[in-house]
């Protein structure tokens, strides 16, 4: 009875969650953004490094992994999403974010008034650590020349940082994501390009498994700042209007 109640509650708790983000969303069939040039030499680039990255044995993780997971999106983004590493569902597919958290990520995305296709979405470490555990420092080592190099071709205006793990790495810090999170940082890829801001958030994985109006509220809070910085309107719940971020 008990274990009745609680799944019970689990389970209006993922309804609520749903709702909440769906509840931003533009619900228009036709596309937000206008299809955006894109570069070949930039297509031409990220596709010789998913090359690279599927052929890259420098850690254990290329010898564990089913398919590597390298990274998509628009290769013209404003916004790169990055996250952890592949969980079960991208090792398998070979895709970032495809499974449950990348569901709540497509929903705060289309939530923000874009489309997964206007956004690039990739990891800190490209290929799955086994049992899902936190990615080791010399994993991340030898991976992130990886994570430089499309962050460089891209140049994307903001890169939000989802959860502690990509953060950290990204700022070279070992503060808490709570404190970290919702302030803009600046990022430096090389000692030559201008810096790009930074915005850490919860990662979609925590956002499931910590459920709380507050946590989900810090997250839009977080999507709402860097919309303001992309000169993008806020609040605007069903607009069809929204202006399309410009390089
Ligand atoms: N979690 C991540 O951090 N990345 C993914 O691609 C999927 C889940």
């Amino acid at each position: 009875m008990k274990e009745e109640r609680n799944l019970r509650k689990v389970f209006d708790q993922h309804v609520k969650l749903e709702e909440f983000f769906t509840g931003f969303s533009v619900k228009s069939q036709k596309p937000v953004q206008p299809q955006q040039p894109q570069n070949n030499d930039i297509i031409a680039e990220l596709k010789q490094l998913a090359k690279e990255v599927d052929a890259c044995r420098k850690c254990v993780l290329g010898t564990t992994r089913t398919n590597a997971v390298p990274g998509e999106g628009n290769p013209n983004a404003d916004i790169v999403f990055v996250g952890e590493g592949p969980g079960a569902d991208e090792d398998a597919q070979g895709r970032p974010f495809v499974g449950r958290s990348g569901q709540l990520l497509d929903k705060i995305i289309i939530a923000m008034g874009l489309k997964r296709s206007d956004v690039y979405i990739c990891n800190i470490v490209k290929c799955r650590p086994p049992e899902n555990r936190e990615p080791r420092p010399e994993e991340i080592i030898s991976c992130l020349p990886f994570l430089k190099r499309q962050l460089s071709l891209i140049r994307p205006q903001v890169i939000v940082c989802l959860g502690a793990p990509a953060t950290r790495t990204l700022l070279e810090t070992n503060k808490p994501i709570g404190q970290l999170r919702g302030k803009f940082y600046d990022f430096n890829f090389d000692d030559f390009s201008p810096p790009i801001k930074l915005m850490p958030t919860f990662h979609p994985a925590y956002l499931l498994r910590n459920y709380s109006d507050e946590n989900r509220r810090k997250v839009w809070e977080d999507m709402k700042t860097v919309l303001a910085e992309l000169g993008l309107p806020v609040g605007a719940k069903h607009s069809e209007d929204r202006p399309v971020p410009k390089k």
